[in-house]
C-alpha cells in the first residue's frame, strides 16, 4: 500500500533528517513508526503526506506516484499532524464541516459524514461547543475525525497520543483499532510510547538518526533479543561512571551474553534468568558494586530498542502537555485575560456575546466564530465588516508577530 525507496532528506539548514529510508507498509495494516525526538518520524510522514520534498528517493501510495499526482496522493490519505489541526475559535462540528468544504465534497455528503463522524468518536454531545472549552482527548479525537471526513484508505498518525493522560491514551487506541478493523483502513503512526506500539502496531519499525534500523513484529523483535534481562539501577550516572571498572568485568562472566550500560543502569542479558540472577547479585556484591535498585524481566520493546539505538525509551521524561498556542500566549502574560471571551461557558453562552460588547466598546470587534464560519461560507451568515483584526489575520493580511503586538497594545491601553 506505501512503498518508500532510499528516501533521503536534508534540510536547508544542513540536517540530514532522513537517510535511505526503504519500507513497505501493507494494505490494512496498522504500522507503528518508533523512535526518539528528532529520530525523523515527522520528516518521513511529512514527506508521505506530500507537505514536503525528499532530496533523493520515491515512494508511492495505493500505486500513486506522488511527482505525477499530488492531488490523488491527498485525496486517498487523511493526515493528523503532531500540533493539534483543529480550530480551537470553532465547534466540533463546524471544523468537520469546514474540512469537508476543503476537500469540495457536496452539503449533503458533508452533514451525513460529520454526523457519522460524530457518532463514531462520541462527539455528538460536545459537537456544537467550541473546542477551546474540550479536553485534550476530546480535542485529539477531532483531530483524528477531521482527517477522516473524505473517507480516506490511508491514515498517517504523527504521534496520536502525544501528551495524553493513560486514560485518554486508551480510549484513543480503541478508535485508532476500530478505524483499522472496522473499515480496514491503513494506518501510519508515529509514536515514541512503548507500549502504543506494542498494543496497537502490526509490525513496528525502528527509526534512530534518520536511519531504519529494524523492522517486524513486535513478538518477533522480541523474540530475537531472546534474554532475560537484570537491570542494576545505581544512585547516579556519575556513581556508576566511578565504578565502571568493576561493571566491566561482567563483560567476561559467561553466564551474561550482553551487557549495556545506560545512564545510571547496568542492563545485563541472560539466558537462564534465575540462576543468572542469583549469580549477578552474589557477584556484584563480592565486587562491593553501589546498586540501588535490582529487577529483573523478561525481553521488552524497550530491550529491542536499546539494542538498536542505544538509547532506552522508558526512561524518558514525558513530554509536557502539548497546549495550544493561545494558552502558551496567555500564560506568557500576553492578552491578559481577552483570550477568555473566545471561551463558551457551561451554558453555551460565549464569544458571540462578548465580541458585540467589545464592538459597542471600542468600536471593533476580535473575534467571532460565526464571521468566520461566515467568510469560510459554511452557514450563508453575513460576514461582520466590521472585524478587520481577525478577518484580516485569518485572510493573512497580519502575520501572528503583528497580531501579538496589536494585543499588546491594546492591553497597554487598557
Ligand atoms: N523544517 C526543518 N528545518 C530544519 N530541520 C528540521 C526541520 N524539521 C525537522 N528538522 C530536523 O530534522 C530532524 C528530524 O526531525 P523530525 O521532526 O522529523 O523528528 P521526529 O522524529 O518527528 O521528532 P519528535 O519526536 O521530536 O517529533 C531533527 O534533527 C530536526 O531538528
Ligand atoms: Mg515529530
Amino acid at each position: 500500500m506505501i512503498q518508500l525507496e532510499k528516501l533521503s532528506k536534508t534540510y536547508a539548514s544542513g540536517v540530514e533528517a532522513l537517510r535511505d529510508l526503504s519500507l513497505e507498509i501493507m494494505e490494512g495494516e496498522i504500522f507503528g513508526f518508533l523512535g526518539s525526538n528528532g529520530a525523523g518520524k515527522s520528516t518521513t510522514i511529512k514527506i508521505l503526506t506530500t507537505l514536503s520534498r525528499p532530496t533523493s528517493g520515491t515512494f508511492s501510495i495505493a500505486g500513486i506516484d506522488p511527482q505525477n499526482n499530488p492531488t490523488k496522493i491527498r485525496e486517498t490519505i487523511g493526515y493528523v499532524a503532531q500540533e493539534a489541526g483543529v480550530d480551537y475559535f470553532l465547534t466540533g462540528r463546524e471544523n468537520l464541516t469546514l474540512q469537508g468544504r476543503l476537500y469540495h465534497l457536496p452539503k449533503p455528503l458533508i452533514l451525513q459524514r460529520v454526523e457519522e463522524l460524530l457518532d463514531l468518536f462520541d462527539l455528538q454531545e460536545v459537537s456544537d461547543s467550541m473546542v477551546s472549552t474540550y479536553s485534550g482527548g476530546m480535542q485529539r479525537k477531532l483531530d483524528i475525525a477531521t482527517s477522516l471526513v473524505h473517507h480516506p484508505k490511508v491514515l498517517f498518525l504523527d504521534e496520536p497520543t502525544l501528551g495524553l493522560d493513560p486514560r485518554s491514551r486508551l480510549i484513543l487506541w480503541d478508535y485508532i483499532r476500530k478505524l483499522n478493523q472496522n473499515f480496514g483502513m491503513t494506518i501510519f503512526m508515529s509514536t515514541h510510547y512503548l507500549e502504543e506500539a506494542e498494543k496497537l502496531a502490526g509490525r513496528i519499525g525502528i527509526i534512530d538518526g534518520g536511519e531504519l534500523k529494524v523492522i517486524g513484529t513486535p513478538e518477533k523483535l522480541k523474540s530475537e533479543i531472546g534474554a532475560d534481562s537484570i537491570n542494576f539501577v545505581c544512585e547516579s550516572a556519575q556513581r556508576r561512571e566511578e565504578q565502571a571498572e568493576k561493571w566491566n568485568l561482567f563483560k567476561f562472566k559467561p553466564y551474561i551474553d550482553r551487557l549495556v550500560f545506560d545512564r545510571n543502569e547496568v542492563r545485563m542479558y541472560v539466558r537462564n534468568g534465575k540462576d543468572a540472577l542469583l549469580k549477578a547479585m552474589s557477584d556484584t556484591d563480592a565486587l562491593k558494586l553501589d546498586v540501588e535498585t535490582i529487577s529483573f524481566s523478561r525481553a521488552s520493546l524497550d530491550d529491542v530498542f536499546l539494542k538498536y539505538t542505544g538509547k532506552s525509551l522508558e526512561n524518558k521524561k514525558e513530554e509536557s502537555e502539548s497546549e495550544p498556542w493561545w494558552k502558551k500566549w496567555q500564560k506568557s502574560g500576553q492578552g491578559n485575560d481577552d483570550w477568555k471571551k473566545w471561551q463558551k461557558d457551561e451554558k453555551g453562552n460565549g464569544p458571540e456575546k462578548e465580541a458585540e460588547e467589545s464592538q459597542t466598546e471600542n468600536g471593533s470587534c476580535e473575534s467571532s466564530q460565526k464571521d468566520k464560519i461566515a467568510s469560510s461560507g459554511i452557514t450563508g451568515t453575513e460576514g461582520n465588516a466590521s472585524s478587520p483584526e481577525w478577518g484580516d489575520w485569518k485572510s493573512g493580511k497580519w502575520t501572528e508577530a503583528e497580531m501579538k503586538q496589536w494585543w499588546a497594545n491594546k492591553s497597554k491601553a487598557k
